[in-house]
Formats: C-alpha cells, sequence, structure tokens
C-alpha cells in the first residue's frame, strides 16, 4: 500500500463518520506516522508503506473515527507564530485567542520592560507568543493543573523563553504574589448548559477545568477580575477572552471592580471576544 492509497482509504473511514476534515486529516496522520511534512507527502504519494506503518496508520484513524481531536492525536498545534507540543491536559490554542495577544502587542509595542501575569496558562500559548515577541518582557503563569504546567514548561524550553517566566501551580484563589503591568487570561467560560451540549470531540477531549465556567460561564472571570485588582500596578492593563454574549456582564464587573474598559475586540464572527481594561482605582 501507498501513500495515496493509504489516505484514500482513511479519509473515506473519516468521510463516513461525517469529519468534514476527512482528507485533511488523513493526510496530517500519515505526515504524523511517517515523520515527513504534509507536502512531502503530497509529492510522494507513491511510496510504500510497511505492514507495521500500515496497522500504526489504522490504529491513529481509530482514534480519530471517535473524535478524538486530530491536534492532540499528532500532539501539536500551531498558535500565532509558533508550534506548540499539546496533550489532553492542555486546552488545544484556539484561533481566536490570537486576538489577545495581538491587541497586546498593538498597545504595549514601544514598552521594553513589562512584567506579565498569566491566569490560566494551559500551554502557555499566549504568554510564551508575547515573551518571543519581545525580547526584554518577562512573565509568570498560574495554572491549576500541575499535567498542564508541565507542558508549559516544555514549550517554554522548546522556544527558549523558559528563563523568563515563573511557573506557578495553584489554584487562582491562593495566588497573590507581586505586581504586574499587564494581566492577561483566557479563562473557562462556557456554562454549564452550553458544556452539556458541546460537541464529543471538545466535551469526551479537552478537560473540563479548561472550558466550563460554571452555572453562568462568569465562576473563573469574576475571579480574574477580582485578583487582577490586587494584583495589577496602577493604570495597569487586564486583556481577558471572553465567550458569546457575556460582553454586558463582564463589562458590569469589570466597572464594579475599579476598571475602565479601553477597548472591546470581536472576532471574526463578529463575537466579543477580547476586553481590553485599565484599572483605575
Ligand atoms: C481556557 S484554558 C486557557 C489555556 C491557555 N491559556 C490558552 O489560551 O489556550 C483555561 C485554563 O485555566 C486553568 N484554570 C481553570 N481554573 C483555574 C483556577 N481556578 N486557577 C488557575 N487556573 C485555572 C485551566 O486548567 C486551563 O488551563
Amino acid at each position: 500500500m501507498n501513500y495515496r492509497n493509504i489516505i484514500n482509504k482513511g479519509s473515506s473511514i473519516l468521510k463516513k463518520k461525517s469529519i468534514i476534515t476527512a482528507e485533511i486529516d488523513a493526510e496530517l496522520l500519515l505526515s504524523k506516522l511517517v515523520n515527513k511534512t504534509r507536502e512531502k507527502i503530497l509529492l510522494n504519494l507513491d511510496e510504500k508503506l510497511n505492514v507495521e506503518q500500515i496497522k500504526t496508520y489504522n490504529q491513529l484513524i481509530k482514534r480519530r473515527k471517535k473524535k478524538e481531536p486530530i491536534s492532540y492525536i499528532t500532539g501539536k498545534k500551531f498558535f500565532w507564530k509558533y508550534e506548540f507540543y499539546i496533550n489532553n491536559n492542555v486546552l488545544i490554542p484556539r484561533f481566536e485567542t490570537e486576538i489577545l495577544v495581538e491587541e497586546i502587542l498593538k498597545i504595549f509595542k514601544n514598552s521594553n520592560n513589562i512584567n506579565i501575569l498569566d491566569i490560566g496558562l494551559g500551554s502557555g500559548c499566549i504568554l510564551i507568543s508575547l515573551l518571543k515577541e519581545q525580547k526584554k518582557w518577562v512573565g509568570t503563569g498560574v495554572e491549576v493543573s500541575l499535567s498542564a504546567i508541565k507542558i508549559a514548561k516544555t514549550n517554554a524550553k522548546i522556544q527558549q523563553v523558559q528563563n523568563r517566566i515563573k511557573f506557578i501551580n495553584s489554584d487562582i484563589d491562593n495566588f497573590l504574589i507581586g505586581k504586574y503591568d499587564l494581566i492577561v487570561s483566557n479563562p473557562p467560560y462556557i456554562n454549564n448548559i452550553d458544556y452539556n451540549n458541546l460537541d464529543v470531540g471538545v466535551k469526551g477531549y479537552e478537560p473540563k477545568m479548561a472550558l466550563n465556567g460554571g452555572i453562568d460561564g462568569l465562576r473563573i472571570i469574576e475571579k480574574v477580575i477580582k485578583k487582577s485588582r490586587l494584583n495589577l500596578k496602577n493604570n495597569g492593563l487586564l486583556a481577558i477572552e471572553i465567550g458569546f454574549g457575556q460582553s454586558i456582564k463582564v463589562k458590569k464587573i469589570l466597572k464594579e471592580n475599579g476598571f475602565y474598559i479601553l477597548k472591546t475586540v470581536k472576532d471574526l464572527q463578529s463575537i466579543s471576544r477580547c476586553l481590553i481594561a485599565k484599572k483605575i482605582r
């Protein structure tokens, strides 16, 4: 069996399961198996696979068939400009979270030395991307999951920013160290009802504590805002990602906690996705 045959076979199995990315997934899984780029595979479709490889490929297809996200099977995900190592202990970095990175880089483009706190570090994708862009910035990542901290550390090493990050394995409730110029957070913000209705590919594989924000989805957002009030320098900024329909409520909580809303950024679907607020009292 050659690359062409196995991709066709794999993608037809995935199509039967209504996986819309069947073809590209079949190619990506082969790319993982033979450790070659997708482009290289498509240029060498007549190359043959041995029996062992065919067996392993079938196992990968079997995992995808059950709706396991492709990024968990391949163990990597692109975010901003970098490839991040991931597994099912961390949220798969999302495209819309790049808005946070983009906005922060715009706002602080002329600031040489800033000290950042990332609440809910996960894979480290936000903080690491920021530190890659600005060589003098430093940061702290606080994360309740020890397994996630390990992954963030690995990513920081791969991207060679580990010496500029402090990793703190703690619940945000118990964390009160330092004063920061910027606090960034992509907290879990999906409410209980929406969480229960999530697609099996998300709910069945991604960590619940990375997604679920309680009855109204605001449980952790509120904690982040209250902690930010204590841990930000005066005039420091909080950049926070929020979910669909949460903008008005979150702005109210921000105002009640002494913040002035500087900017609301919408995503490509025109959903208010990111709020930038300044601590004014
Ligand atoms: C939506 S994920 C974001 C991960 C990563 N920052 C990203 O954008 O891909 C939220 C993260 O917050 C962490 N988390 C949830 N509750 C927390 C808490 N009470 N204290 C600290 N971290 C928490 C989760 O474990 C998860 O890694």
